[in-house]
Order: C-alpha cells, then structure tokens, then sequence
C-alpha cells in the first residue's frame, strides 16, 4: 500500500495543477473518494494497535483535512479567475458610437403646430377646429366670396361630385371657413386659432395638393388691429425663437378682410440658410386684416356691436423657414431616411418654459 506523504504529495500536486471546477471534482473523487488510496488507508486504522492507531490515526486525519482545504482554496481561485476573466470582456468601450436612438419621431408638421399652439395659448388663445370637407357656403360665401366673385378662381378648388340636392360640397380651400363656424358656436370675446389641413390643385417645390395652415381670429367689442400687430409680433419672435423680428405691413385684398395686410418678416438671404430677424431682405408670411363687417353677419354677430382681425398663414412653411427643410414634397413622400433627419423626439413636447425646439 502507498506511503501517506506519497498519497499527499501526489495529490496536492495533482490539485494544484487542476484549472476548471470539473478537474477539480474529478481530483477530490480520486483523493477523498470512497476507494481512494487514503480511504484505504484509514480503513486499516482499525485492525492496528493501541499505539500504533494513535499515532497514525491523527496522521491520515491531518492529510484529510489538508487536501478538502486545499480544494476548497483551488475551487475559490477557479471561480475568481472565471469572474475576473468575464469582467475583463465586459469593459464599456467608450469610444464606441452611442446606441440607436428609439425608431420613430414627431413629423416637423406636428411640432410646429404643437410649437404654434404653444405660443398662442401663453397669449391666451383657444384651439377651434372645422371639418376638412366643407360646404361651398362656408368655404366661400359666408366669407364675403359672393358667387362668381373672381376671388374664388383664386383658390384652385377641388370640388366634390354633387349630391342628390345638387349641392356640391368643396375640399375646404383655407381654414378661414372654421372663423365663421367659431363665431355661430361661441359668443365673444372670441379668441382663437384654427390649425388644420387645406386642399388645392396645385403641384411643385413650394406647393403640395394637400398643405397646412394657421388661421387666427379675435372679435370684441374693441378690438384694434394694433392689438393684430403686437400678437404677430410676438408671435414671430417665439416662433422663430429670435430677439427681435421686424415686420412690414403691405396693403392687399382678401374678400374676408377690410383693410386687409400681407405681412413680410425681415430674413438675411445671403448664406446658405435664411436667416430670420437679421439682414434687408422681406419674405412674406402671411395674410392678415380686420374682419369684414360681412363676414361678422354671416357669423351671427352685429358689426355695429363686434369688430374682430384675423389672420392666415401656411404651417408647412414655417417649417421649412424655421428648419431649413427645402422641399414641401417631401413632407408628405413618407421617405424614413427624411423622417429620421427633419423629426423629432417624441416625449420632448413643445413648451414655453423648456423651450420649443431644443
Ligand atoms: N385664407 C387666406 C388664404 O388662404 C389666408 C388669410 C388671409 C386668412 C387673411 C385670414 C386673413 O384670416 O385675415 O390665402
């Protein structure tokens, strides 16, 4: 039978060069296993002497107790060096790109209307809406286009086929037929904007079949068109998110208006992009006026009692003013690769305390 201190050394030897868990079950097997050389060896304590199994007896004892300490110390530094080898492969290497951003985004359309909304409830305005399919009396009529008026050869229209009644109902041509649907439903002060969509026949770079636009109304008995003027003025300064924004009032014609305005915003043309507040050139923005008395009539109200301004401007090009974006087609041409560039964040909503745009 083999000698202690060779079982002992051969086994210390044999655990210490064991380098996974399972060689080192495969050890503690062969060393303190049931028919391993010492469990042998300690069923001869037994049949030994008196004096001989004492001093034995601690012998083998200790070995035990030196090779299960030493498999329990090897097992610990297999395990920590599996740890340390995982870590090592999980390091964050910093200089990598950051991760995708989330897929989806707020189309520029939606943020600047919310933007707009934004700026105009601060001022106290309310949001009306009005259907897209409109009746030709609203789209025209009320809004002081008698029939036949030129003004209504203007507007590109697309009409419906007629119904039984021979009415035939137009794709609203302008929001501005929601100013007289706002004044049948509320009572003055009437003070608000109607954001929506608008239809005419038309196609190019600047122009789109379907477009956006803002219509802004106010009646009271004393309302002025210096009050017009203050509220686009701030409008414009939050809107393009610039100190100053000067403005030039042109005299024009809408059949709705009397007077009625065209409103230029001074813009820097000379670089790359337009700049807006800056420079000596003009670009018109939108169309403005104090409310025909007409108009006030078809909505219920008496002229001589209410007197109100409007005003009218296309959302898509601001957007495209604001946000350097240089063609009106692609808004609507559903292209991903120009919806992850022009869109936004979705949870960044648009407020005046945050900021617009950020
Ligand atoms: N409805 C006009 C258009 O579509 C825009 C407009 C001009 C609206 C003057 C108004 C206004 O309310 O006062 O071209």
């Amino acid at each position: 039978m083999a000698d202690i201190k060779d079982i002992r050394s051969a086994a210390l030897a044999a655990i210490g060069a064991c380098d996974s868990e399972d060689a080192l079950e495969a050890a503690r097997v062969q060393f303190l296993g049931k028919k391993a050389e010492l469990s042998e060896l300690m069923k001869t304590l037994g049949k030994m002497s008196p004096e001989e199994r004492q001093e034995k007896g601690p012998l083998y004892n200790g070995v035990r107790t030196e090779l299960n300490d030493a498999i329990t110390a090897k097992k610990t530094e297999l395990r920590n060096a599996a740890l340390n080898a995982r870590l090592a492969t999980e390091t964050i290497d910093v200089t990598l790109p950051p991760r995708p951003l989330p897929q989806g985004t707020i189309h520029p359309i939606t943020q600047v209307t919310d933007e707009i909304i934004a700026i105009f409830a601060d001022m106290g305005f309310a949001v009306a809406e009005g259907p897209d399919i409109e009746s030709d009396y609203y789209n025209f009529t009320a809004l002081n286009f008698p029939e036949g008026h030129p003004a209504r050869e203007m507007h590109d229209t697309f009409y419906m086929t007629p119904n039984e009644a021979g009415e035939r109902k137009v794709l609203r041509t302008h929001t501005s037929p929601v100013q007289i649907r706002t004044m049948e439903q509320q009572k003055p002060p009437l003070r608000v904007i109607i954001p929506g969509r608008t239809y005419r026949c038309d196609s190019d770079q600047t122009h789109t079949p379907m477009f956006h636009q803002l219509e802004g109304l106010a009646v009271d008995k004393t309302t002025t068109m210096g009050e017009l003027k203050w509220v686009l003025s701030e409008f414009c300064k939050a809107f393009f998110e610039v100190p100053e924004a000067p403005m030039r009032f042109r005299p024009s014609y809408f059949p709705f208006t009397e007077p009625s305005m065209e409103v230029d915003i001074l813009c820097d043309r000379s670089g790359d992009n337009i700049k807006i507040g800056e420079g000596s050139d003009w670009m018109e923005i939108l169309g403005c006026g104090m409310v025909h008395p007409n108009v006030l009539k078809s909505g219920g109200l008496d002229p001589d009692e209410y007197q109100g301004w409007a005003f009218g401007m296309g959302i898509d090009r601001l957007a495209m003013l604001k946000y350097g974006i240089p063609d009106l087609r692609d808004f609507f041409a559903a292209d991903m690769r120009w919806l992850r560039h022009y869109g936004f964040a979705a949870l960044d909503m648009p407020n005046l305390a945050t900021g617009l745009s950020r």
